[in-house]
């Protein structure tokens, strides 16, 4: 199956897509795109951001999201969970009462050890997605768009953390649903991001290799910037020419010549990418989306991108 048409079962099929990779490499423009995607597909999607700073809305006719579930584009809900909210949800879930548990999250010392503790942050959060994904889950996927590559494989390692801790009970039951939840081919699938570039692709491949180690299912890899030579019918001995004549062809040599080195590296570390995926365990399609200019308006990006995302037949 192509890396497109894989995309798009499970967009159709999962109820929690996490997406995830290193810092900067798109994970929320290709999130805001997935959901595009999904709307395209008929489906309503939850778009799931967790302590996300103010900004402006990715999504074409969208509004950023507050605190709760609400519509923030025509057809695709959003939420901005914040994590101490999380917490306090995760705190009443294991005490008598909501309101034990508001009174001890009122306690700063309480507070701050509740958010200290191994795992309780995780939990809280994969707990709240996990309720969500029961509420909204058949109308469409919640797309997470996590932090940091470590923040996928924290979240993953949550719930076993708390059960080696707890052994029984009620937060024990609800950390082993939730694992299985995590880890379950049928409603998960975990998406990862990143650049062609040396060490997005490098920590891309230890992510897919932790990944697989906690047997996280995985959806296809988004290569996301890849670029091409602008002038591939001018050869390098062309440019080494122009560098040599007046100031404005020697200018126009050394932007051609830098345009061809970024082209260079984005293809030979597209190349390692597939080399090693295709030579790992679970053999992750990718799915291509090129550098696209875009002028800093990051909601046109992501329609281009989605656009992408959908074309069938492309490369994969
Ligand atoms: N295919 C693309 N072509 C051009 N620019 C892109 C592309 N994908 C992402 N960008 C730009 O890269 C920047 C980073 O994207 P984004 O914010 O989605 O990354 P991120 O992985 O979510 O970052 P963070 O780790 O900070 O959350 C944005 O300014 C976005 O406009
Ligand atoms: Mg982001």
């Amino acid at each position: 199956m192509s890396g497109h048409a894989r995309l798009e079962e499970i967009l159709v099929s999962r109820q929690v897509i996490l997406v995830t990779g290193k810092g900067g490499v798109g994970k929320s423009v290709v999130t805001a795109a997935l959901a595009l995607r999904a709307r395209t597909l008929g489906l309503k999607p939850l778009v799931f951001e967790c302590d996300a700073p103010a900004r402006l809305s990715l999504l074409p006719k969208g509004r950023p999201a507050s605190d709760v579930v609400e519509e923030v584009a025509p057809g695709i809900l959003g939420i901005n969970q914040k994590s101490d909210d999380a917490i306090r949800d995760y705190a009443a879930a294991s005490l008598p009462s909501r309101a034990v548990a508001d009174l001890l999250f009122e306690n700063r010392i309480a507070r701050l050890f509740l958010k200290a503790s191994p795992s309780v942050t995780e939990m809280a959060l994969v707990g709240r997605i996990a309720i969500l994904a029961e509420k909204h889950g058949a109308d469409g996927p919640i797309l997470v768009d996590l932090h940091a590559t470590g923040h996928a494989i924290s979240l993953l390692r949550a719930p076993g953390g708390i059960m080696k801790v707890l052994r029984t009970g009620v937060l024990y039951e609800r950390a082993k649903r939730i694992e299985e939840l995590l880890q379950d081919p049928v409603r998960t699938a975990f998406i990862t991001v990143a650049l062609p570039e040396e060490l997005p692709v490098t920590e891309l491949l230890e992510l897919h290799e932790k990944l697989e180690e906690l047997k996280a299912p995985q959806g296809p890899v988004i290569l996301n910037g890849i670029f091409k030579d602008p002038a591939p019918g001018i050869a390098d001995d062309v440019i080494a020419h122009l560098s040599k004549g007046p100031l404005a062809a020697k200018n126009a040599a050394k932007d051609l010549a830098g345009l061809r080195a970024w082209a260079n590296r984005s293809a030979r570390e597209e190349e390692r990418l597939r080399a090693k995926l295709g030579a790992s365990k679970t053999k992750p399609p990718i799915v291509g989306v090129p550098f696209l200019f875009e002028d800093g308006k990051n909601a046109e990006l992501v329609e281009r991108i989605a656009g992408v995302l959908g074309e069938r037949g492309g490369a994969s």
